[in-house]
This record gives structure tokens, sequence and C-alpha cells, in this order.
């Protein structure tokens, strides 16, 4: 495993997939039953950007900098918020929250975050993050064989992030059956397999 997230924290990437999941979030909270948002690949959750890896990269240059002193449109608030949440001084963003930290800075009080992590130091830290949250579960494991253990969630409601590093060959294959299992086991949620597995064969070409 040789991939580490802090070369690439608050990238163009990044700041695109947490927007989007913080708009998931917002919307499961239209309803007052409880969630459960699974991450899967949860990283270490908290970046420094002006780290010794993020410096090699600069890769926040043209992501979470390009957003900061702008006027940014409603829809962008709670990510917005997480991302503030984490710096005092806004306008010099240091501070870049993964999606564990985004996630979690959302969640009501009767909202669970699992999490699991594979690399054995970023799984550590991420633990220490969250080690005295009732509401958050860090698990040091695979994050395919998680989501088979955390699937389904008692509440029935929630999101599910998948964010591998793409770094083994077969990661695509490993999607599909991981999405195909955990479409199996969440069963109140309609999925088409066959329509799944050729978006993904799509995607891997
Ligand atoms: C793209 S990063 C995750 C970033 C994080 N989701 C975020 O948005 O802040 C991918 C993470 O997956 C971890 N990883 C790699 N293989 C894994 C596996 N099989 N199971 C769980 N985590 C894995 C890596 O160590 C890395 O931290």
């Amino acid at each position: 495993m040789n991939y580490r997230h802090a070369y690439h924290a608050g990238s163009f990437a990044d700041v695109f997939k947490h927007a989007v999941l913080a708009l998931l979030i917002e919307a499961l909270k239209r309803k007052d039953t409880p969630f459960c948002a699974i991450d899967t690949h949860a990283g270490i959750g908290r970046y420094d950007l002006e780290s010794v890896e993020a410096s090699k990269t600069n890769e926040a240059d043209t992501g979470i900098r390009k957003l900061t002193g702008l006027t940014l449109p409603p829809e962008l608030a709670a990510y917005a918020g997480a991302v503030a949440a984490l710096n005092p001084d806004p306008s010099v963003p240091r501070w870049y929250p993964g999606s564990p930290l985004i996630v979690r800075h959302l969640l009501r009080p009767q909202d669970r975050l699992l999490l699991a992590e594979l690399h054995p130091a970023d799984a550590a830290q991420l633990a220490t993050e969250f080690h005295r949250d009732p509401q958050t579960l860090v698990r040091h494991m695979d994050g395919y064989v998680a989501l088979k253990a955390f699937l389904p969630p008692a509440e029935r409601r929630g999101v599910v992030l998948i964010d591998p590093p793409f770094e083994v060959t077969d990661e695509f294959a490993l999607l599909q059956k991981g999405l195909t299992d955990a479409w199996r086991r969440w069963g109140n949620v309609p999925f088409d397999v066959e329509i799944g597995r050729q978006a993904l064969l799509a995607l891997s070409r």
C-alpha cells in the first residue's frame, strides 16, 4: 500500500467528492429518522495542507484554495461549513477535512458514522481522531470486508462512500463485487446489478 491521501488532500477531486457527500448528508437530514454513514476507505480524516506531503504536490492550489474568498452558492454551504470548522482563519485554509470529518461535522445526535481504513498508520491516526466519539466507529480493516460487516445498518437509511486509491489492478472487479454484495444485503434499495456491472466495465476501460 503506497497511496497516502496526504499528497492529494484538498485537490479538485476532493472538493467535488466532498461537496457531493455533504449534499447527500443534508438530503438524509430532511427526515428526523436516524441514518448511518459508512466510509470504507476513510483515510486519516484531517490533513495539514502545509505538510511536507501536501507541499510536494500542492494539489490544494487547484482545489480548496481556489474557493477561498469566493461567494459560494447555498448548495455548498454545508461543505464549506465543514472546512471552515477546522480553520479559525477561513481566508487561509491550512487544515482540510477528509470525508470522515466532513460527515462527522454534519451528523445529528441520532446519526452514526462507520469507518474502515486498511493502512495501519492511517487507521491508528483515524482511531485517535475519533477515540472519544460515541457516534463514530473506526475499524482497521479492508473496506470491502467492512462493507459486508456493516451492511445493512440498523437504521436502514444512509449513505456509503467507497473511495479506494485504485492502486491494485483488480480494483474495478473488487468494486463490482462489493457493490453487488452490498445491494443484496441492503435490500430496501432498488438496484439493477447488470446495469451496475456495465457501468463499472465502461469506467474501467
Ligand atoms: C482516496 S483515499 C481516501 C480518502 C478519504 N475517503 C477522503 O475523502 O478523505 C483511499 C484510502 O484507502 C486506503 N485503503 C487502501 N486500500 C484499502 C482497503 N482495501 N481497504 C480500506 N482502505 C484502503 C488508503 O490507505 C487511503 O487512505
